[in-house]
């Protein structure tokens, strides 16, 4: 017979982001289908024979450093093994659960409670690794963009705590104090938060050119949009950091455009019908150095997109990059524009301006946001240097923080 180590010998990491209790394992017994079945604080819970045996961590079952378990279907027959019986220790803190191999598991009473089989159990991990959720903005005249500086961000976890919240409450946040010059691999080292790549490059600059080959390049005002709409992989959240800014004009408006698209709901149904079913046209046919089609990007979406439970999530809207090509019906096409049209004063009926000074970096959510720009002189210069990335390494290292910052807390 081989005795395993048990959990206890193990850190998982992942549980020291969930919330810490205090819990009791007040009975054990392997039950008639074969489940372990243990009482923990009064709640009567069930975890199937072979989950047991797989979730086992000793030696052979498991690598605490790569965190993951070496066991494969290949290698034990799990169809072949039964549980055989279950007992409590003697303080309640563990169960050791015995195979009919003759294998045995002992888990820790928290780090089993943690894994329950049940709706609770599984909304508690879901919020923790969620971290928050996305908060509606107030009225223009109450929204307040919260500032951190690139230091605290870059340097401290609390700082980066803050960062990433803020962009997943409020789809926003702006770094000051950026060290001067180019701060796009300074900045993705110290955090890790790789960018994304895309056709026009590993970052870009945003500034006036005389034969400007995007929109963007040019002095004009920028009407509402997303970034590259005609992705298939959505740019998640996008790096403005400002170089220099002009006198006059040059202001940023944003406006947060899940609550624009809510809103519209309750006004026009008839009108946020047709923006989350018919389809609109974007494409990217002009190439950054040369001026000839050297890239074709096209896609077909609503301009409101909806989540699993029928919610407005992301926005694909922008004017620049609308296709000529329409899939759907003049009629439709008639009922889709006058639906932008009113959805469009909504944005601009809450949204906020920002005028970013050198050295800010505003990093916002190029789903749930919609930017645009105020037109500005040619006479002084203007220079944004811009990046994305993903909202997966975002989370990644939030959590991470998250559990550095539980470590080193007294
Ligand atoms: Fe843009
Ligand atoms: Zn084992």
């Amino acid at each position: 017979m081989k005795l395993c180590s048990g959990q206890r010998d193990v850190e998982f990491y992942a549980d020291s982001l969930l919330p810490h209790k205090n819990v009791v394992i007040q009975s054990a017994v392997v039950n008639e289908k074969r489940r372990l079945e243990v009482v923990i604080n009064g709640e009567k819970l069930q975890y199937p024979g072979v989950w047991v045996r797989q979730n086992c961590h000793c030696p052979e079952c498991f690598n605490p450093v790569t965190q993951s378990y070496i066991s494969s279907l290949k290698k034990v027959a799990y169809e072949n093994l039964k549980l055989k019986s279950a007992e409590v220790s003697e303080t309640g803190d563990s169960v050791r659960c015995e195979h009919t191999d003759g294998h045995i598991t002992e888990f820790d009473a928290l780090w089993l409670y943690n894994r329950r089989m049940t709706k609770d159990g599984a909304k508690e991990r879901h919020a923790t690794l969620k971290i928050s959720t996305p908060v509606s903005w107030p009225n223009p005249s109450d929204m307040v963009v919260k500032r951190i500086s690139y230091k605290e961000v870059t340097e401290t976890y609390e700082g980066f705590e803050t960062f990433g919240k803020s962009i997943i409450e409020d789809g926003i946040v702006i770094m000051t104090e950026a060290p001067e010059g180019q701060v796009f691999k300074d900045f993705i080292q110290k955090t890790g938060l790789t960018r994304t790549a895309n056709h026009y490059g590993e970052f870009w600059y945003v500034k006036s050119e005389p034969n400007p080959t995007n929109f963007a390049y040019t002095t004009s005002e920028l009407d509402f949009h997303i970034d590259q709409p005609y992705l298939y992989n959505d740019l998640n959240i996008q790096v403005l950091h400002f170089l220099n800014q002009v006198t006059v004009g040059g202001e940023n408006i944003m406006s947060d455009a899940v609550k624009a698209a809510n809103i519209l709901k309750e006004r026009n149904p008839e009108y946020y019908h047709a923006l989350t079913t018919t389809e609109f046209v974007y494409e990217d046919l002009v190439a950054h150095e040369t001026h000839s089609p050297q890239f074709f990007l096209t896609k077909s979406t609503p301009v409101i997109n909806l989540d699993e439970n029928g919610q407005p999530k992301a926005i694909k809207w922008s004017h620049s990059c609308r296709s000529s090509f329409f899939n759907g019906l003049p009629e439709q096409y008639e009922l889709l524009m006058k639906a932008a049209q009113e959805y469009h004063k909504i944005l601009y009926e809450f949204a906020i301006e920002i005028k970013n000074q050198p050295g800010d970096m505003m990093v916002f959510d190029n789903r749930r946001l919609v930017h645009g720009r105020k037109a500005f002189g040619s006479d002084e210069p203007r220079l944004i240097e811009g990046w994305y990335f993903d909202w997966d390494m975002l989370y990644s290292y939030l959590r991470v923080a998250m559990m550095k910052r539980k470590k080193v807390e007294p």
